[in-house]
């Protein structure tokens, strides 16, 4: 079959041959140097068919995202109009017969239309993929837009030509504002990155949009991934309007205030005080009640979930309908804070059960070629529990070739006599201690009698 005749569309027209070999030699931005020109076939026709030329020749269109198909005829007096074709058609022997039979009854004439090209006509993409053909991917894919910063993470060889690779960045991008290259370190507690302006203006106080709510935080100080929001939306969805939600690692609040649009009770966390300054501002931004804190992980575990939240928590409720979702998003290193109610099982030796209203949503990133089992290995080791019997675990994201994000959701591994003292339910599940703390069981005697 050939292109025209049915369903074998052409692909885009690649204009990367055209760019002058002289741009690779370019240090800033000159758009003189993209000057050049190409032969385009046409059909010339009136402009009332135009219509009718397009589709019968709509497979083999001149095919390119904001290019006009159709221009004025350029001969003197003429009213007619071209509809340029796709550029693998040379000749007009490229045509086929139905087509032929369309021109000649339509009075359409073949030409090849000599056409000047323009940097304004080159995508960014193109322009990348001639001056640095070895690193076009590198390039073009290590980009992230958070609202109107462009957040580049160039390779160390292509630091010398960073400051072009912002310019056109910036050129292409009408939304775009500022350009940024992550340096090479990361804040290691906060997680918000170290930047180096590129191009653009000096502005690193980001809006952004995501499922309904407007976030307004500074880029340069707090952490934000756009890449997150398929997860944040999952979470949002899990989670019912009767329940309850701690959020320990809230960072400005796209798991939390989401979720405060359907549920009253939030409680969210982050360290960072610029984190925690702008999740309060986001929470009456979009005019929703959450609880801020501004607390180490371990100390809103403790203090604010499990004294404030579990252990003051009428049974009865606890075991009604109502949830509670404990969100920890610290990939890096979340589990490891799940140490907080291991230290609770070692100081309280209580009997334990799986709770069935509690569930904790740990995420963490993972090496093995087995990270479900990774992910659950490190929560129950952590927790010196075996969580499997309740635990999901869901894949996040790759990070890296070597390096994914998941997800752990499990139900909270609590006391027993805690839960049972209500006798509107049976808990079945059974659970047992994956090790005795080392030393064996601690006795009650001595030891903290409140829980
Ligand atoms: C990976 S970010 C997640 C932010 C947000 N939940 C999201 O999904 O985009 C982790 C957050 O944890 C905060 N953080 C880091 N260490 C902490 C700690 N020890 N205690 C509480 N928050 C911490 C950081 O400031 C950061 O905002």
């Amino acid at each position: 079959m050939t292109a025209g005749e049915g369903c074998l569309k052409l692909p885009f027209v690649d204009l990367v041959s055209l760019i002058p070999d002289t741009v690779k030699k370019m240090n800033a931005l000159d758009k003189s140097l993209f000057d050049s020109s190409i032969d385009v076939p046409a059909i010339k026709c009136l402009p009332a068919l135009c219509g009718m030329v397009q589709k019968e020749f709509k497979y083999i269109l001149f095919n390119r995202p904001h290019f006009r198909k159709i221009i004025p005829c350029e001969e003197k007096n003429s009213k007619d109009r071209l509809i340029l074709l796709h550029t693998h058609i040379k000749t007009k022997d490229d045509l086929n017969k139905k087509q032929l039979d369309f021109m000649e009854k339509n009075r359409c004439t073949f030409l090849i239309h000599h056409m000047t090209i323009s940097y304004n006509d080159f995508t960014f993409d193109e322009i990348v993929k001639k001056i640095f053909p070895e690193n076009t991917k590198d390039i073009v894919t290590s980009f992230e837009t958070v609202g109107h910063i462009a957040h580049l993470n160039l390779k160390p060889t292509m630091f010398d030509h960073k400051k072009l690779i912002g310019e056109l960045l910036l050129d292409k991008n009408k939304n775009i504002k500022t350009v940024v290259n992550k340096t090479n370190s990361i804040e290691e507690t906060f997680r918000f990155f170290k930047m180096e302006l590129l191009a653009g203006e000096d502005r690193m106080n980001a809006t952004v949009h995501e499922h309904g709510c407007v976030f307004e935080f500074d880029y340069s100080k707090v952490y934000w991934n756009s890449r997150l929001q398929t997860e944040h939306q999952r979470i949002v969805k899990e989670i019912s309007p009767e329940d309850v939600v701690y959020d320990v690692f809230a960072g400005v609040g796209p798991f939390s205030i989401p979720v405060a649009k359907k549920v009253k009770e939030v409680y969210a966390n982050d360290l960072n005080v610029e984190s925690y300054k702008a999740l309060k501002h986001n929470a009456e931004l979009n005019k929703v009640q959450v609880k801020a804190y501004n607390l180490e992980g371990r100390e809103f575990l403790d203090q604010i979930v499990i004294e404030e939240g579990i252990c003051k928590t009428d049974t009865c409720e606890s075991l009604s309908n109502r949830k509670k979702h404990i969100i920890m998003n610290l990939p890096a290193i979340a589990p490891e804070f799940l140490d907080v109610f291991a230290d609770k099982y070692a100081t309280f030796n209580l009997p334990l059960k799986i709770h069935p209203n509690i569930l904790i949503h740990c995420y963490c990133f993972c090496k093995t070629k087995t990270p479900e089992e990774e992910a659950i290995l490190r929560v129950s080791e952590i927790l010196q529990v075996d969580i499997s019997p309740t635990s999901k675990v869901h894949f996040v994201r790759r990070v890296a070739p070597n390096k994914v994000m998941m997800c752990v959701t499990f139900n909270l591994i609590w006391f027993e006599h805690k839960v049972e003292k209500c006798s509107c339910t049976n808990i079945t599940s059974e659970f047992s201690r994956k090790r005795p703390a080392e030393g064996g069981d601690i006795p009650m005697e001595g030891k903290k009698t409140r829980l």
